[in-house]
């Protein structure tokens, strides 16, 4: 895209230092822990080692006796007040505190309310509780076979753990498709449980002033005002009215969906706040945050692909068992239990697709968020790619041919897929070749046939993934009933400086500096001159917030229509002062000039101090819109990653050798915010490929609830990626925009996976589930008896 504004204004296309990072790298943020307030309480939890078990007995009194404890919370307490359940997101419900009994290790048991944090965490250690452990379903396999213990008995109709059943596409069209099918491949794949791990664990303070009756909430939430609403509408029978509950999402360290849920911890605060008129503090440590937090993923898909024998693609079906933990508190639009999984026919032109996914209940934390994903996308990518590998493979054709020959066509968007999305723009086949001639494609191939006669193992795996990203337009998206749409308001000041604030909120991401370049490309203001405010309810426009790449394509649409906006009247004020008709003006980036007298001109700053000084008689002083943007599709962003592996037959160790990403996010706002993005996002797409699970043991104690053994990937685990773009726009966004921020990691672990299956066909493996440890490729490689 061409530049339109100089380096000064700093519109789209212009790699402006982020205007977060001087407050950052100084440490100077402001996070949720960093608030401080007087007579403020701590808050600690008390956790249960049973996965399930019944609540006999709470015993306070050695957590009262300690110096500082104040009170000991539980369940019974929460109880008189009705707030011991809460809703979840996805309309089922989840316990704040316990009354009868734990549904999973870790699980929230009792809360001590303390003068320090110190004395809050030896209150918890001396809480004592007896419990009567209960029989532990943690395979959701066995969780739906007749006869397993039905573990929601709080459901008084509920007789087996099956949550729903949910179906897509045409079932008759696609069996047929399968008859009809010269190949067929099929593969069951498993996508572990992980979770995000931020940086910041999650937290909030609640102080609920009751001289006023005004509760805020400092929270680490990435969707402040639709918390508010549901503060509101869980808590209004105890007095808390919208009005009066202010949620302030401050600086927050990550996010990546694991902050969108609201976690009993929160709750508790705000009740011992309200209960005390006290400020009350609830940070959760590292292991808590991991263990006891919305995970992700855990998905069990049994998929099949079929073709003809000319290698053309013609259907996918799949089979998906999802489990939800004890509650289904996945952070979806309500239309889509299983989130955007149905946009598994990925960047391939399949005639008919059906999936069917059925949620079940286990003895594990809830939840079903998405790490750094569009609602499931990454389980979608990874199975259509896994998928697409195995038939290229099958059939003997080079997985690049393969994927050029069955990809959607740019002349045929937008792109209707079997499974009902309109797919709004894409070059699939530019930007594999991009990544085929960025890595040497040809040449790799020739060095693995070269390495594979002398016994060395070596693999190249592809990715073309298409993600579907900007939740969403209104009448298919909504969360608990709330719109997808989101919000951007401006006001410009006299002296042309201005202030935007969104409905969104950053945890990283930069929009203090891509949103002020949006606005500076539509009004030529220098975006060092807009100050961007996020999260915010007592200020902010109402919005959804940020998750699933939305800001961009939803808010960023917001900022350039209500820049817009008052670009419009800015022209009325400018064709006043320079005495002539509206019609006869031109816009360049920060000024309106007459037609054929480009020395007639006036500034946007010089419109501005007249919108204040010197506006036309009958027209509202001031220069200020805002817009809550419906997005009429979502935006498909796409990319084409090259992965290569060298594997040692010895250790089973798996080395990332190069990387080649090639994104295509339409239009770019900030190239170098956008490369941050991507390179941040490889890395948390390497680590659920190779590293990252959480487990559970028969009796449902968990395995990967610390970092010794929940590994993330260091500087020294991660590769170099090379990064490259193709620009393909979206034509519905107003800049021609998509988001970007989770492709990497919903594109890069079926690479890297393809590519150690690539080393190892020739032995005869044909899927490795993720993370692919060195312990797995050491006993596959034994199995299929190579020598160490
Ligand atoms: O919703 P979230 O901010 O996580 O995701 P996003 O909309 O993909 O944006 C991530 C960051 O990349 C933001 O700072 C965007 O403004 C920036 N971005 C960009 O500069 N150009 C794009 N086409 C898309 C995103």
């Amino acid at each position: 895209m061409a530049l339109r504004t100089s380096p000064e204004v700093g519109g789209m296309g212009h790699s402006l230092k982020r205007k977060e990072d001087p407050r950052f790298i100084r440490g100077k943020g402001t996070y949720v822990d960093d608030v401080q307030l007087p007579g403020m309480l701590y808050l600690d939890i008390v956790r249960s080692p049973h996965a399930h078990a019944k609540i006999k007995k709470i015993d306070s009194t050695k957590a009262l006796a300690v110096p500082g404890v104040l009170a000991v919370i539980t369940g019974e307490d929460l109880a008189k007040y009705n707030l011991h359940w809460m809703p979840t997101l996805m309309s089922d419900t989840q316990m704040v505190l316990p009354v009868e009994k734990v549904m999973y290790q870790a699980q929230e048991v009792a809360a001590v309310l303390a003068t320090s944090r110190y004395a809050a965490a030896d209150g918890a250690a001396a809480v004592t509780v007896d419990y009567e452990p209960l029989p532990v379903v943690v395979d959701p396999k066995k969780a739906l076979q007749p006869g397993a213990p039905v573990l929601r008995t709080d459901k008084k109709d509920k007789k087996d753990n099956h949550i729903w059943h949910w179906e897509w596409g045409d079932k008759a069209a696609t069996d047929r498709a399968f008859t009809e099918a010269s190949v067929t491949v099929k593969e069951d794949i498993y996508l572990p449980r992980i979770h995000v791990a931020s940086i910041e664990t999650c937290g909030c303070i609640a102080h609920f002033d009751k001289i006023d009756g005004k509760l805020t909430v400092w929270m680490t939430t990435q969707a402040p005002h639709a918390i508010r609403t549901v503060f509101a509408l869980v808590a209004g029978h105890v007095g808390l009215a919208e009005h009066k509950i202010r949620i302030i999402s401050p600086d927050i360290g990550g996010g990546f969906g694991g902050k969108v849920p609201v976690y009993p911890g929160y709750v508790i605060a705000v009740a011992a706040s309200v209960l005390t008129g006290k400020p009350v503090k609830w940070i959760e440590d590292r292991m808590e945050n991991l263990q006891a937090d919305s995970f992700a993923r855990d998905y069990h898909i049994s998929a099949e692909l079929a073709a003809r024998q000319d290698g053309t693609l013609t259907a996918l079906r799949i089979k998906t068992i999802a489990d939800h933990g004890y509650a289904d508190a996945a952070a979806n639009p309500s239309k889509f239990p299983a989130g955007l999984f149905h946009v598994c026919t990925g960047s391939y032109d399949l005639k008919s697709a059906h999936i069917e996914v059925d949620g079940a209940y286990t003895n594990k934390p809830p939840g079903g968020i998405a790490y750094r994903c569009s609602f499931r996308v990454t389980e979608a990518v990874h199975t259509i790619e896994r998928m697409v590998d195995l038939m290229a493979h099958q059939l003997g054709v080079d997985p690049a041919d393969f994927r050029m020959k069955n990809f959607v066509k740019p002349e045929q968007f937008p792109y209707k897929s079997a499974l009902g999305w309109e797919y709004d723009s894409g070059n699939y086949a530019g930007a594999l070749r991009k990544a085929m001639d960025t890595i040497g494609y040809a040449e790799l191939r020739r060095e693995q046939a070269e390495k594979r006669k002398r016994g060395v193992l070596m693999g190249v795996g592809i990715s073309s993934f298409t993600e579907i990203v900007g939740a969403g337009p209104s009448k298919h998206f909504d969360i608990l009933g709330l719109k997808m749409f989101d919000s951007c308001e401006i006001r410009v000041h006299p002296t042309g400086k201005a202030i935007a604030r969104f409905g969104t909120k950053s945890q990283g991401q930069g929009h203090e500096t891509t949103y002020a370049q949006i606005l500076a490309e539509e009004l030529g203001i220098p975006a060092n001159d807009i100050q961007v405010e996020e999260g915010d309810t007592d200020t902010a426009p109402y919005g959804l917030g940020t998750y699933a790449s939305r800001s961009t394509p939803v808010a960023g649409a917001a900022a350039a229509v209500a820049a817009r906006k008052v670009r419009d009247k800015a022209r009325k004020i400018a064709a006043y002062l320079l005495e002539v008709a509206e019609d006869d003006l031109v816009w360049e980036p920060g000024k309106f000039s007459v037609k054929g007298a480009p020395g007639k001109s006036k500034t946007i700053q010089d419109i501005a101090f007249a919108a204040y000084t010197n506006h036309p008689q009958g027209m509202e002083a001031g220069l200020e819109a805002v817009s809550y943007y419906d997005p009429p599709n979502l935006t498909y962003p796409f990319g084409s990653y090259i992965c290569v592996v060298d594997i040692d037959s010895g250790t089973g160790e798996v080395k990332v050798r190069r990387f080649v990403a090639i994104d295509d996010c339409g239009n770019i706002i900030n190239p170098m915010i956008v490369q941050g993005q991507v390179h941040g996002g490889l890395t948390m797409g390497l680590a659920p490929a190779l590293f990252e699970e959480i487990s559970y043991d028969e009796i449902g104690n968990i395995r990967g609830g610390s970092f010794i053994d929940y590994l993330l990937p260091t500087a020294v685990e991660t590769p170099k990626w090379e990064t490259g773009h193709t620009v393909t726009p979206s034509p519905h966004h107003p800049l021609g925009a998509k988001g970007v921020g989770e492709s990497a990691t919903v594109g890069a672990p079926a690479a890297i996976a393809n590519a150690v299956v690539d080393a190892l066909w020739h032995l005869g493996v044909r899927h490795v589930d993720i993370p692919i440890t060195p312990a797995k490729v050491w006993k596959l490689l034994r199995e299929k008896g190579v020598k160490e």
